[in-house]
């Protein structure tokens, strides 16, 4: 379901801003503005602090103890996961599996289920929006089994050309593998209809919510997708954290992933037999410290509110998208309509290359990040190499929209 930001409280930035100590500094004697938030986010105090709390009282191997250490230790990183199945919408903890991250995740459902389910001529569904982390696992899979890979376009305007869904669903599709909010354009995917769509074609659907969770929340229990995958490190979180969630009778049906410690039930000479889901999928020791740090950022965003943190966002969208429309030679991609994209704008400068706007910005202290975004094939449907792009989050002011406007008209008298 799209989350509507219409409404919603706002935020006291200010406030917010001192839970971010990073925010505070100089960078090249000007003070720093990040808006690099699509690739990571900061971290408040209250996450780094929690991990700090880990290492300094708690800190043992999770599961394997019978001493205090242990125990305190396996049950931070047990209620942590059931702080994440909450902000999920209340999905059974049992369906969260830790991973390092979206990448991890994805790879997981490509190579356990993808591997255990798809013969030759089977297809995958994916669309020309996808992050690398969503299409490269399918290709290595698809080259193992002999499945094929088949296309959703894009429209100009950045979104997904839906009016092709139902002729691309064939008997054949196994899986649709979407992202939820597009990293490079801003588009945020109408899943829930998606979903309907795919379900009545016979196939499952995978989301990738490495934005969507960061951005505008989630609620698994009426979003429609069988898996979802997100990262930590993009809501405030630690990086080499996240997770899967997938139904439960998807998960138990898949065979392990990666093998070795915890993962197991019983060890033969030739065979093992294995533990139920989640452990199922957590071979070795796991990123306890993450978890910790991961559960105290869904906490933190909890009490603020995803509404309030998407309107938010979108306010900066909008008002960051009509600043730019001012600007000669601005060609600014994704949705016109700020209501159907999260805070990323992606655009180019006249002839100034992406990485000339970069260097020119950061030397004003400006992060944002100039590229591809893992987005190869976005890049291709519009006929660039690479774009500009500024990302917002919570901590963002439209003052800091202001210094990355005076610091584009200073690239553009450069490449004037
Ligand atoms: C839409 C999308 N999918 C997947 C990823 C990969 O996430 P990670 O590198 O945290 O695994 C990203 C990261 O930028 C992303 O934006």
């Amino acid at each position: 379901m799209l989350e509507t930001a219409a409404g919603a409280t706002p935020l006291d930035v200010e406030r917010l801003r001192r839970d971010f100590p990073v925010l505070d500094q100089e960078v090249n004697g000007r003070p720093l503005v990040y808006l690099d938030n699509a690739a990571t986010s900061q971290k408040p105090v209250q996450v780094i602090e929690a991990i700090e709390a880990y290492y300094r009282s708690d800190n043992a191997n999770v599961h394997r103890g019978i001493h205090e250490l242990s125990r305190r230790a396996t049950e931070l990183y047990e209620g942590a996961r059931k702080t994440v199945a909450r902000y999920l919408g209340g999905v059974d903890p049992e369906e969260v599996i830790w991973t390092r991250g979206t990448t991890e995740a994805i790879n997981l459902v490509a190579a356990s289920w993808g591997g255990a389910n798809l013969t030759e001529g089977d297809e995958i569904l994916l669309s020309v929006m996808e992050h690398h982390s969503n299409l490269v696992p399918w290709q290595l899979v698809a080259e193992r089994t002999g499945a094929q890979l088949r296309y959703l376009e894009l429209n100009d305007d950045g979104t997904l050309r839906l009016d092709d869904l139902d002729g691309l669903l064939g008997e054949r599709t196994r899986i649709v593998a979407l992202t939820q909010v597009s990293n490079s354009l801003g588009t945020i995917n109408p899943i829930t209809e998606i979903a309907r769509r795919v379900h009545d074609a016979g196939a499952l659907l995978l989301v990738d919510g490495a934005q969507g969770a960061a951005h505008h929340g989630v609620d698994l229990t009426s979003l429609g997708a069988d898996f979802y995958a997100f990262s930590g490190h993009k809501m405030c979180g630690p990086t080499g954290v996240g997770a899967l969630w997938g139904r439960r009778e998807l998960l138990e049906s898949m065979p392990p992933w990666q093998g070795g410690g915890e993962m197991i039930s019983l060890v033969e000479r030739d065979h093992s037999t294995y533990a139920p889901i989640p452990h199922k999928f957590e071979a070795g020791t796991p990123n306890i410290a993450g978890a910790v740090g991961l559960a105290a950022a869904v906490e933190y965003l909890e009490q603020i509110g995803p509404a309030a943190i998407l309107a938010h966002e979108q306010d900066l969208t909008r008002y960051a998208m009509e600043r730019l429309q001012t600007l000669p030679a601005i060609r600014v991609f994704g949705p016109e309509d700020p209501s159907m994209r999260a805070g990323v704008v992606s655009f180019v400068l006249g002839d100034a290359h992406p990485h000339d706007i970069s260097t020119i910005l950061d030397s004003e202290g400006i992060a944002i990040r100039a590229g591809h975004h893992c987005t190869q094939l976005v890049m291709k449907h519009y006929g660039v190499s690479a774009t500009a792009r500024a990302s917002f989050y919570l901590y963002n002011t439209r003052d800091e929209v202001d210094r990355l406007m005076d610091g584009l008209a200073t690239v553009h008298s450069i490449f004037a």
